[in-house]
């Protein structure tokens, strides 16, 4: 076989591996530091590098490096000069040794040796020119013939396209990072606008001030004691705070009324589950079931509740945990017409009714969270901003909690409790 010939093969050898290496390997900086050795094996190349372009900082940036000794430079800033003739050039290898070249070789020729390179191949893939190659002599001293700077093209296509992906992978995780941060800010303006709403739904009731806060920041806990992921509690705590939306069209005079409310007016009132539901459902909300707890939060398990006499199965569950933490909230904060109840009282009350008005497992996760947070086992003070000091140091209240929980069943005799 002819010397020719064997170096064809070993040179179509080198470019199928380097195909090879430039599909598979994951690693960008090992697909590019393997693809300059075997580029510099294939042609017995001393030495050479690689180089990123970078369009914005009118940078050359080194991948890979070999043989070219620790004084070279990592990074190139180019000069105008120096980067229209990089630019306009195409891939194909510019001599380095002809005068006039590229000048910032001179400009950095402080920190290394010119004479040490004698080919630079711009890598220019569609277009567009992504990064460089360069190249010392060959072990032969010999000069590159034309057969070597094909052979360099066509390898240098390959490096470009995996410097080309990459960009082009950077560019799509930059924009994906972009869409998270936006994402994330509209997440945060719904929040935001939801607790607004809390505080304006809050407004109207003078009596019950701060109600629809505490019942998301209730629902919120609930959600959390279930065991649900971060954004379904947070869509619980969403419908806690929108739950009375619907009050907003309730006269102020029934809303603050001083006095226990007349049939007609109750009639009046008990529509806001219905009309909040109206008022929720065109909005699109993240959590999908935000109108079903305006809807539903007045329903019992035993069928007794407003407005559809809803049973047990028949109540999307995120209404069942309003449901509670909307009668928690009632129970345990002062009306115009009664004081808020004993702490023991009403966790008596809750365990009394769990499996008529509440679902068990619902007022057991309350019950939990509540007793976490007075054994000192969760981080936050949570209960105790939101019922008080005295509240929470009720005599006896972790044991009593306790208790409940080990013996809550759902066959306790049937009580109502008046939600105001
Ligand atoms: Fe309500």
């Amino acid at each position: 076989m002819s010397e020719n010939a064997n170096k064809l093969i070993h040179t179509f050898g080198a470019l199928a591996e380097l195909g090879h290496e430039v599909t598979n390997k994951s690693n960008f900086q090992d697909t590019i530091r393997t693809s300059l050795h075997l580029l510099l094996g294939s042609l017995a190349i001393m030495r050479g590098g690689v180089a990123r372009y970078s369009r914005f900082e009118h940078e050359l940036n080194m991948l890979a490096v070999r043989g070219l000794g620790d004084e070279f430079p990592l990074s190139f800033s180019l000069c105008d000069e120096d980067e229209r003739q990089f630019l306009t050039n195409g891939l194909y290898p510019i001599e380095i040794s002809k005068a006039g070249v590229l000048p910032f070789f001179q400009v950095h020729d402080q920190t290394f040796d010119p004479a040490k390179l004698q080919l630079l191949l711009p890598l220019v893939i569609r277009d567009e020119t992504v990064g460089v190659v360069f190249l010392g002599e060959k072990a032969t001293g010999e000069p590159y013939t034309d057969y070597d700077k094909e052979i360099i093209c066509a390898m240098g296509r390959h490096i470009g396209g995996a410097i080309a992906q990459r960009n082009m992978l950077s560019e799509l995780e930059r924009r994906s990072d972009e869409n998270r941060k936006l994402y994330e800010n509209l997440r945060t303006t719904y929040s935001d606008t939801v607790k607004a709403f809390a505080a304006a739904i809050d407004c109207k009731d003078k009596y019950t001030e701060g109600h629809s806060v505490r019942v998301g920041k209730y629902s919120e806990i609930i959600g959390a004691e279930l065991g649900w992921g971060e954004d379904e509690v947070e869509g619980a705590a969403v419908a806690g705070y929108l739950h009375d939306v619907g009050k907003l069209t309730v006269e102020r005079k029934i809303i603050n009324a001083p006095y226990r409310i007349n049939a007609k007016e109750s009639a009046e009132l008990n529509k806001h589950p219905a009309v909040g539901y109206e008022i929720l459902l065109p909005i699109h909300h993240p959590y999908t079931d935000v109108p079903l707890a305006a809807k539903y939060h007045h329903e019992r398990l035993d069928g007794r509740g407003y407005p559809d006499g809803l049973y047990d199965r028949e109540i999307p569950y995120i209404a069942k945990i309003v449901n509670l933490a909307d009668s928690f909230d009632a129970m345990t904060t002062d009306r115009p017409y009664k004081r808020r109840r004993p702490a023991n009282e009403v966790f008596e009350d809750l365990q009394r009714n769990s499996g008529k008005q509440f679902a068990p497992e619902i007022v057991a996760a309350l019950f939990r969270g509540l007793l976490k947070e007075l054994n000192g086992e969760s981080g936050e003070k949570r209960f105790r901003k939101l019922l008080g000091r005295e509240y929470m140091e009720t005599e006896g209240l972790a044991p009593m909690l306790k208790n409940s929980l080990n013996g809550m069943t759902p066959t306790s005799p049937l009580t109502m409790i008046s939600l105001d």
